[in-house]
């Protein structure tokens, strides 16, 4: 039993750590890359490398076409950030 309680609070470590560490460069991978290319270039979205307006595009929506109209579900904060950093 002591043994599980210890596997388990390293687990919850490892995972907490992961959600500090945002990865941008996966998460950009399986939410942007199918329209935006598969580092920012463009393909049959806008280039992305360099812009400034990534995170708020990504939070806030309001282009003035899908899928940006509105926000892209399931991005938090911080993720949005580490997918700005990833194309800067
Ligand atoms: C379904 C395809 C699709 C996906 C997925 C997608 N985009 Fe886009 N994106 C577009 C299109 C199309 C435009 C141009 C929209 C417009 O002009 O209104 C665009 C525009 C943008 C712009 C504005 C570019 C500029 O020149 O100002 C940003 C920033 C952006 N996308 C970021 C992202 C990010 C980050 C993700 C992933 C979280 C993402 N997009 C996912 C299709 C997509």
């Amino acid at each position: 039993m002591k043994r599980f309680t210890i596997v388990m609070a390293a687990l919850a470590m490892m995972m907490s750590t992961a959600a500090f560490a945002e990865d941008g460069a996966a998460i950009y991978k399986t939410k942007c890359a199918m329209c935006h290319g598969a580092t920012g270039e463009g393909k049959m979205a806008p280039a992305l490398k360099g812009k400034a307006n990534v995170a708020d595009v990504i939070l806030k929506g309001g282009l003035t076409k899908a899928p940006h109209k509105a926000p892209i579900a399931g991005v938090t904060a911080d993720q949005a950030k580490a997918i700005a950093t990833f194309l800067k």
